[in-house]
């Protein structure tokens, strides 16, 4: 947690980043990493950058740190455009997934580091990094080793050693992949806190998508280096913009049908012999549209026959303890998972089961 008796001198900025390229060479192949994204970070937030393996996640964070030089488009900090400019005169900061402490340096001389390439006075420097140790709270731990650190302290250090050169961007790489599961799920807390006091504007890359959700002011889902949508955990989880967002957040099923009617914002959607009360977005849809709709398994519950949207049969059933996850049967599909938290006996393959659709969203034309 952070000192808040301690007045560091941190401006808030958003980072923009304006139809931005970066391609690599290998083997004679071009690949295009990050590939004409436009996005916005904005000032004092934290964003997640969120997605599969090889999307260019890293590569964007780069881009913005100055590590990579871009083919096309444009870094802006604040006003500043930073084209050309090198990384140690960009007013970011990095976070590498293994701290990157020196470990023959004690803590104070770690974090004193930048400041003596910056060739500062001696008393400068030791106002400052005292001033760091303070305000995250490491005291009496300047003259010890990483080593003799526990990981939350180095990660400690790690982030004081940014913060006494008072950038305006934190810029974060899978900081917590290195850690046990238990010491990461306290250690993005105490970034989120530390993030949150500071309020300094921070871009957080991650493939763990509960660390996104739980961390995230803003996430933004990129797929082969490109952005697919951006916005606030909910918003992403609730209404994702195509079938790649939903299918990476979270459970989701999918069906095929073609909308019957639209009336304000529910469609009626033909599946088989089925008809779906669907939510739609009436200005992107019509009558008689091919579309794909997306059904959280925890939006579908088991009911009797009468009110039933889907009469079907299971595939499968597994009792994991707080639910029943059921495998159902669906024209054309291979899986449909339903989700019973209510179950007091378990349905058998081939059973009956009634399904309700209580929630669904039209999310894609075909
Ligand atoms: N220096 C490089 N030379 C050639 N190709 C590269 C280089 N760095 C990255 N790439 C390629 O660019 C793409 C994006 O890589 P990037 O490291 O940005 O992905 P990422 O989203 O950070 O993935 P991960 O979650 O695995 O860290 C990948 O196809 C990768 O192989
Ligand atoms: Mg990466």
């Amino acid at each position: 947690m952070v000192n808040a008796n301690i007045d560091f001198h941190l401006e808030k900025v958003p980072v923009q980043l304006k139809n931005l390229t970066k391609k690599f060479m290998d083997e004679g192949k071009i690949i295009t990493a990050v590939d004409n994204i436009d996005i916005t970070f904005e000032k004092g937030k934290l964003t997640t950058l969120l997605g599969p393996s090889g999307c260019g996640k890293t590569t964007t964070l780069r881009c913005i740190g100055g590590f990579y030089k871009p083919e096309e488009g444009e870094v802006l900090i604040g006003s500043e455009n930073v084209r050309g400019v090198p990384p140690y005169k960009r007013p970011t900061g990095t976070v590498f997934q293994n701290y990157a402490l020196f470990p023959h340096m004690s803590v104070f001389e770690n974090i004193a580091y930048g400041l003596r390439v910056k060739k500062m006075s001696n008393k400068e420097v030791k106002d400052k990094v005292n001033k760091g140790l303070k305000l995250l709270q490491l005291d009496n731990m300047g003259d010890r080793l990483p080593t003799q650190l526990s990981g939350g302290q180095q990660q400690r250090v790690a982030i004081a050693r940014l913060l006494v050169n008072e950038p305006k961007v934190l810029l974060l790489d899978e900081p917590l992949s290195n850690l046990d599961a238990k010491l990461r799920i306290y250690m993005r807390e105490e970034i989120k806190n530390i993030q949150r006091e500071l309020g300094l504007t921070t871009i957080y890359v991650t493939h763990d998508q509960e660390e996104a959700m739980t961390l995230s002011d803003q996430m933004a889902i990129m797929n082969e280096g490109r952005i697919e949508q951006i916005g606030t955990p909910i918003e992403i989880y609730n209404k994702p913009a195509n079938k790649f967002v939903g299918d990476f957040i979270g459970e989701a099923n999918f069906l095929e049908g073609s909308i019957e009617r639209i009336v304000e914002n529910t469609a009626l959607v033909r599946i088989d012999d089925y008809k779906i009360k669907s939510e739609v977005d009436s200005n992107k849809y019509a009558e008689d549209d091919d579309v794909l709709i997306m059904i959280r398994p925890h939006d579908v519950e088991i009911c009797n026959e009468d009110e039933a949207d889907i009469i079907t049969k299971v595939r499968w059933a597994a009792f994991i303890g707080a639910q029943v996850n059921y495998q159902v049967f669906m024209p054309g599909e291979d899986d449909f998972t339903v989700y019973d938290y209510h179950a007091d006996q378990i349905k058998s393959a081939e059973e009956d089961i009634n399904l309700k659709i209580k929630k669904s969203l039209v999310i894609e034309k075909l």
